[in-house]
């Protein structure tokens, strides 16, 4: 693989905005490491999990193991909690009481606390949980998702922790990936929007404000793109491919100004991210000017020897990680790395410049969060915890995420006078709202959720009353009488209709691999005998990543895709269902029919292509069961006149493009205006589709507005066989809605 600069004045830009520590930080971080034992160097490249300082009692430290991680293995970094979610105010004292030790050692640094804080502030009971990345892709509002990180790292901050392990940018591009919920789906531009868009958020008020923390991007690179679909296994991927698809997100996030980076677990034609000096050095360093922090992922480093095989020994491991480019180590259940890294240092195997250029940016990232100053919960910060504002902002996520994909009809939305049967496992469910990092790692233990959590049932309650909604499903996604065909039959009698709550429960990273995309038999049993009842039924999936329905669909008279959106998703569903809110959710990934039909909305021009005999073919290739960017609305959008400013742009010029928007329906709503643009011919097979744009809108019943679009050549740009980033010259179609139109690039 080779190493170039693809995009010179990017480079260029990121670097101004990370390197943004003072001259007098800068000096601080020298004048420390001119002053550190090697001890406390690869110390300060330790980061261990908090089960390692505490006692068998979530929360309570030990404090005879803080000492020995502080003192003794001079740690510069604690993470994760122990199995759940504490309370801001224990937060707070576990914060301080590892800062009170750090205080006691010879230099005095501070040590850093990280938390997954992915849709939220995961690990503090009672903190605010938006949607899931994929959810949030859905809302295609980047403001909206901004907002919600804000209150992430004020509640993150409120607890004492100012380093948040988000957000991801693995594009979802394998649905089968236990992680899928995690993304932001399919496409690069809503990958790289939205990703930019949090890390500004988390850090533009700049890290020494109680509401900033520091962001960690991750997991670099290609993640999500395991050939099995199964969690940490290989990835075998053309770096053409990797370029065009998986390292825009990361380069729009390090201009964005993040000031961290999580490496993949994962191999990559054979070589594990972890040990690979070309990504970590050449491209992420050299080409892509990353200064921040890389940090491996769990235990990734000793697994180079333990699992990946490619080194002999732990130690060899560690030189391999290090010298490849890692700066900081997530051991983290023990000081393996420590011992490890100082023998090899010792013996010449990892060069101390490599060292001092780890610690240091470890320590500029420490400074630049204030931690030199203040390394304590700040009493300003803890003041913006649990603030009633941020339920509405979660209301408001959920409810832009939900995404209308059937509505034969027009079943939805619902009589408010409707008697209705609410029956299936996520009915009376939390955690199948939630997912993923939701007060525990897997989500799943409902005992750490806020006592006014709601139920699609207690939702639909509220909303109807509770004479007119029946209901078969218990508490417990797994308890037997949710898969009670018999008892949803006798209770269907006398309803209106059924609405059926179906998908996936909570789960996070490898535990939630499947083999197989299919909904289970048993969830399907109750879809048929649903529709066997001949009462309309509707279907609510809440789910991490597209369970086939292919068998069922066609016989529901309505379909709500409502991801795992957090805290309010039940109330969400409720409003839409009732018609309280309009849906305004788009997919963020093209949903599948089955195994075979795993096509990409992005896909190239033999994806379309489906040969009878000979000449004789369809071009019906991309036919997945709803496509990216579906989704419905009660009310209706028209389009018209698409116009361009130019047939022909060519060098920097730019194009504008703009249409008017009207809302023909008598309801209220939000729209996003999506526009794709495709290539006629390139030297690299062009995509049939490119998102290249999106703007959402509000328009009032009868309103119409113009929406315009700017594109230039770097919207229209690919990576070529080369590697380079480039814009050949040529025709183009544009897309938005049903309209299109041409234009060239290039000369004249
Ligand atoms: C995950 C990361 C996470 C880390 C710390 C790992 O297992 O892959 O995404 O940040 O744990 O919790």
């Amino acid at each position: 693989m080779k190493k170039r600069c693809l995009l010179a004045a990017g480079c260029l830009l990121s670097l101004a905005l990370v390197t943004a520590q003072t001259p007098a930080e800068r000096q601080k971080a020298e004048t420390l490491l001119r002053q550190m034992t090697l001890d406390e160097k690869v110390g300060q490249m330790t980061q261990v999990t908090l089960g390692v300082v505490s006692t068998a009692e979530d929360g309570i430290l030990d404090t005879a193991a803080l000492r020995k991680a502080v003192r003794e293995y001079k740690v510069g970094s604690i993470l994760n909690v122990t199995n759940h979610a504490l309370t801001a105010e224990q937060w707070r004292h576990v914060q301080t009481q590892i800062q009170d030790e750090a205080r006691l050692s010879r230099l005095k640094i501070p040590v850093i606390y990280g938390l997954d804080g992915i849709h939220g502030q995961t690990y503090t009971l009672d903190a605010t949980l938006f949607p899931q990345n994929i959810g949030m892709a859905a809302t295609r509002n980047p403001e909206l998702a901004a907002a919600a990180a804000k209150v992430t790292a004020k509640e993150l901050r409120a607890s004492g922790v100012r380093w948040n392990f988000a957000p991801v940018l693995d594009c979802g591009r394998q649905p089968l990936w236990s992680r899928f919920a995690e993304t932001y789906g399919e496409d690069v531009y809503i990958g790289k929007t939205m990703g930019a868009t949090v890390i500004r958020a988390y850090e533009e008020d700049g890290l020494k404000t109680p509401t900033a923390v520091a962001s960690c991007m991750k997991h670099y690179i290609a993640y999500s793109a395991s050939r099995t679909g199964k969690d940490r296994t290989p990835i075998y991927l053309p770096e053409t491919e990797m370029r065009e698809y998986y390292l825009p997100q990361f380069r729009a996030a390090i201009q964005a100004g993040a000031s961290t980076l999580m490496v993949n677990s994962s191999e990559i034609n054979g070589t594990p991210v972890h040990a690979s000096k070309y990504l970590l050095t050449d491209v992420l360093r050299k080409e892509m000017g990353f200064q921040g922090v890389i940090v491996s992922d769990w235990e990734d480093i000793i697994r180079l020897h333990t699992r990946h095989n490619v080194a002999a020994t732990p130690r060899a491991a560690v030189v391999l990680a290090v010298n490849a480019g890692i700066d900081m180590s997530m051991v983290p259940a023990d000081f393996s790395f420590f011992t490890l890294l100082k023998e090899a240092v010792q013996k010449g195997e990892v060069p101390m410049s490599r060292i001092d250029d780890a610690v240091r940016r470890i320590l500029l990232l420490k400074l630049k969060l204030g931690l030199f100053d203040n390394p304590y919960p700040e009493p300003a910060a803890a003041a913006n915890f649990g603030r009633p504002e941020y339920q509405a902002l979660a209301l408001q996520a959920a409810h832009e995420a939900m995404t209308l994909l059937k509505n034969d009809e027009a079943i939805l939305p619902l009589s408010h006078n409707a008697h209705i049967l609410v029956a299936g496992p996520a009915a009376r469910s939390i955690s199948a709202l939630n997912g993923c990092w939701s007060y525990t790692w897997q989500g799943k233990d409902e005992r750490w959720y806020p006592a006014d959590s709601k139920t699609i049932v207690d939702a639909l309650r509220d909303r109807l009353g509770a004479d007119h909604v029946t209901t078969t499903a218990q508490a417990g996604f797994t308890n037997p009488a949710n898969y009670d065909t018999a008892a949803l039959r006798s209770a269907a009698a006398g309803v209106d209709a059924i609405v059926l709550c179906l998908g996936e429960n909570a789960y996070a990273e490898s535990p939630g691999t499947i083999p197989d995309l299919a909904l289970p038999q048993e969830q399907l049993a109750l879809a048929y005998a649903a529709v066997a009842t001949g009462k309309p039924v509707i279907l609510v999936l809440t789910e991490g990543r597209p369970r086939f329905i292919t068998g069922i669909a066609p016989a529901m008279k309505g379909i709500l895709m409502a991801y795992w959106s957090g805290r309010k998703t039940a109330e969400a569903i409720g409003d839409v269902l009732l018609g309280d809110y309009d849906p305004d959710g788009r997919l963020p990934f093209s949903y599948p029919r089955s195994m075979g039909e795993m096509v990409l909305y992005d896909r190239k021009p033999t994806e379309d292509i489906r040969e009878i005999f000979n000449s004789d073919m369809t071009m019906n290739g991309y036919d997945p069961l709803f496509p990216f960017g579906w989704g419905l609305s009660y009310t209706r959008f028209a389009y018209d006149g698409l116009r361009l400013s130019a047939t022909r742009i060519t060098g920097a010029e730019k194009l504008t493009i703009s249409l008017t928007v009207k809302n023909m329906g008598s309801r209220d709503g939000k729209h996003t205006v999506e526009l794709y643009t495709r290539q006629h011919y390139a030297s690299i097979t062009p995509n049939m589709r490119r998102l290249r744009a999106f703007k959402k809108i509000f328009l009032k019943a009868g309103e119409s507005q113009t929406v315009t679009f700017t594109l230039d050549r770097d919207d229209l740009a690919f990576v070529n066989a080369q590697l380079r980033t480039v814009t050949e010259p040529g025709d183009f179609d544009v897309y938005v809605g049903e309209k299109n139109a041409q234009f060239a690039y290039g000369l004249r």
